[in-house]
């Protein structure tokens, strides 16, 4: 598909509900990255979903005691730990959704591209075998930073003569959203509900872009308020690092955040029409060639890319903003891949 504008009645992209928890599928799923502070409360909710029947938990450590922990949960899905290189290949093998929060999360004073040297190399790797077992998978990307880490997957699918794979690997923003989509409820005292607010660009600092002016139920906001509301989206995550103090940076609201992401993904896998923003590569936005988009999901993984549609002033100032930087992490990311 290509781009579309979206009509009057246009969907939600920002609040997917959860499917009715009637399972329809069976889908195997594998988390790379499973032990980790995202991948261990990710991979409980994801076994948690009626439509996966079987999950794959993969770390260099760790897996198999989390597998053993989660296999006693009384859900139809079975769960099996793979660790360490050798094993990896047996977990890929005939999945349907691979998540990946493998990779070392940020600590106070850091940006996200400062976790580049380690996690571009984490990602590369994974990326390699993906393309080779299960290159029809869609992948999940959340290793940051996702507005490199995402164009790596795509150079490594390419290279490994993958064709049309870029529908499929989708960096996942959802987190934003959410947090867009909190923070908005709880300045308008609305239902959290009913608030939907699209966020495109990227996944960090200024490429994140929530699109207030877009926002439903339609509130009137002060223009100091729309300003201060997108500094604080774009700063949360950093607000989570500095919290935890060294601890590291967001895991529960990003495995909620992935695992509901995961959940649409496997309902377009059905054949449901699904809508989200997500990462992707694509010719949307002049000059970059990624950007998170509202998209609509379905059996290809992204099957529609929308037009980001009328922005107000300060929001065309702010995609005018995070352009260049998009493209700094991107060529980063490409010539990372191909070395
Ligand atoms: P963590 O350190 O708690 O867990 C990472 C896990 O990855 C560890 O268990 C580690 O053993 C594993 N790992 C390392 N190398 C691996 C490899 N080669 N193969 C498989 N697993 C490997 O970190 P975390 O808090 O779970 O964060 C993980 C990543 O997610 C970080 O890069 C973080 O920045 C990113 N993140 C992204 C978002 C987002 O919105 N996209 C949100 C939060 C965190
Ligand atoms: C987030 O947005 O919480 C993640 O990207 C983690 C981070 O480093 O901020």
């Amino acid at each position: 598909g290509g781009v579309r504008t979206p009509q009057a009645s246009s969907p939600r992209f920002g609040s997917s509900k959860r499917g009715n928890m009637v399972s329809c599928g069976a889908a195997k799923v594998a988390v790379l990255g499973a032990a980790g502070g995202i991948g261990q409360p990710l991979s409980m909710l994801v076994k948690m979903l009626p439509s996966v029947t079987e999950l794959s938990l993969y770390d260099i450590q760790g897996t198999p005691g989390v597998a053993a922990d989660l296999s006693h949960c009384n859900t139809a899905c079975k769960v099996k730990g793979y660790v360490g290189d050798e094993e990896l290949a047996a977990c890929l093998e005939g999945c349907d959704l691979v998540i990946i929060p493998a990779g070392v999360p940020r600590k106070p004073g850091m940006t996200r591209d400062d976790l580049f040297n380690i996690n571009a190399g984490i990602v590369k790797g994974l990326a390699e075998k993906c393309a080779e077992i299960c290159p029809n998978a869609i992948l999940n990307i959340i290793s940051n930073p996702v507005n490199s880490t995402v164009p790596i997957c795509n150079e490594v699918y390419k290279a490994a003569g993958v064709t049309g794979a870029s529908r499929r690997i989708l960096g996942v923003t959802t987190l934003d959203i959410v947090r867009s989509n909190t923070f908005l409820a709880e300045e308008c005292g609305v239902d959290v509900d009913e608030v939907d607010v699209p966020v495109i660009g990227g996944h960090a600092g200024i490429t994140i872009l929530p699109l207030l002016s877009q926002m439903r139920p339609k509130v009137s906001l002060d223009p100091n308020r729309i300003e201060e509301l997108t500094v604080r989206i774009q700063n949360a995550g950093t607000e989570v690092v500095e919290a935890k103090a060294g601890a590291g940076s967001a895991t529960l609201s990003m495995a909620y955040a992935a695992a509901r992401f995961a959940e649409s993904c496997l309902r377009g896998l059905q054949g449901d029409k699904v809508y989200e923003c997500a990462y992707l590569e694509s010719n949307l936005v002049d000059g970059v060639g990624y950007f998170a988009s509202k998209v609509q999901l379905g059996p290809n993984g992204c099957e529609e890319i929308f037009e980001v549609g009328e922005v107000t002033e300060f929001e065309q100032a702010g995609i005018d903003a995070l352009v260049p930087e998009l493209q700094k992490s991107i060529a980063k990311g490409e010539e990372f891949a191909k070395k």
